[in-house]
């Protein structure tokens, strides 16, 4: 029995395949590279020393994702696919809707139509939009988002809800990711957004080792410690890990629709985040004062209590490890 894999060429699904052969799962990936890279599947297998079924396909091709149903037992899905920058989404929501909504939902009709039940979702925290409270739990108010990225996110929430009501006899975690940063230990995967990077540790990086010249914080007149944005950054490996402990949920549920803040519950200033990477690589990170970037908000962290209750998991590596990590990663790619 496999579990089918897709976007599992790409930073989050990458890592989640490394744990996932670790556990000794066959695993089957999906990836059209619209946003991963080829020899990320090398790297998989260099730090795994296991191999893995793979096929270049989009997940919107019904004819071709049929057919990787057909030639494999598939047990569970884990849906990594999707494009995740949150500007991007505002220049293009048309591309944004069809391909993460649409995709998901040839998805799940192609897993109803070969009796496959067990699917985790990767969410966001994006879903709450601007949170009226900190921490935010998974009752907090959700829907109020602020792009078409987040919105994405929220209709495929509601879309399995009505799944999981109309059919009754599926199993469903839906994973609310926070700020995924760092990199495998290794250092021979990691986070390569294409272009100039949206989201600040890639940022951070690039300056640090030269490629870009300076860091601008967006705005330093929020309600904060510091003036700065405040965010709760989770180590890429840590997330990995809370999906091993969803589909060990799911294995044991026999029906049900779960929903978890995968959160480390301590949210850093990105002035924090800027002198922690200087203080674990001892690089210097130049960075002005720039204007609030549109459709930022002040504060977002989790409670993730609830994920350490229901699917004893919990955050377990350090802002230092994510700084080190991230660096060890640019280091290794340059
Ligand atoms: C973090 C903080 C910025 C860049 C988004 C998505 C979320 C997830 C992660 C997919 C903010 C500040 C950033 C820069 C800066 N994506 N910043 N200068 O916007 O919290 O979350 O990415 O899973 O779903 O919403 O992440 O890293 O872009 O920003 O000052 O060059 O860093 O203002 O306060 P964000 P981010």
């Amino acid at each position: 029995m496999s579990i089918l894999v897709t976007g599992g060429a790409g930073y989050i699904g990458s890592h989640t395949v490394v744990e996932l052969l670790k556990e000794g799962k066959e695993v089957v990936i999906i990836d059209n590279f619209s946003n991963s890279n080829p020899q990320t599947l090398e790297k998989i297998k260099e730090i795994t020393n296991k191999d893995f079924k793979f096929y270049e396909i989009d997940y919107l091709n019904k004819e071709k994702l049929k057919k990787v149903f057909e030639e494999n037992k598939i047990d569970a899905v884990i849906n990594f696919a999707g494009y995740k920058a949150v500007g991007e989404s505002v220049k293009e929501p048309i591309k944004y809707y069809i391909n993460n909504i649409s995709g998901a939902l040839v998805l799940l009709e192609t897993m109803k139509e070969f009796g496959v039940k067990k699917f985790v979702f990767s969410s966001s925290a994006t879903v709450y939009g601007n949170p009226e409270k900190v921490p935010l739990t998974e009752d907090s108010k959700v829907g109020g988002t602020t792009n078409p990225y987040g919105t994405t996110k929220f209709f495929i929430e509601r879309i399995l809800e009505d799944i999981y009501k109309s059919y009754n006899t599926w199993d469903i975690c839906i994973l609310r990711y926070f700020n995924p940063v760092g990199a495998h230990e290794s250092g021979l995967i990691g986070e390569e957004p294409k272009g100039v990077p949206n989201n600040l540790m890639p940022y951070i990086v690039r300056v640090a080792s030269g490629i870009l010249n300076e860091l601008s914080i967006f705005g330093n007149d929020y309600d904060t410690k510091d003036g700065t944005g405040v965010r709760d950054y989770i180590h890429v490996v840590d997330l990995a890990k809370g999906h091993i402990k969803a589909l060990e949920k799911l294995d044991k549920e026999q029906k049900g629709l779960f929903i978890y803040n995968l959160g480390t519950g301590t949210g850093y200033s990105v002035l924090e985040m800027v002198k922690a990477f200087e203080k674990s690589t001892g690089k210097k990170v130049k960075y002005k004062i720039a204007p609030r970037r549109a459709g930022d908000i002040a504060i977002c962290y989790a409670d993730p209590r609830k994920a350490k209750q229901e699917l004893g998991w919990e955050a377990k590596k350090t802002l230092e490890d994510m700084c080190r990590d991230s660096w060890n990663f640019i280091n290794k790619k340059c």
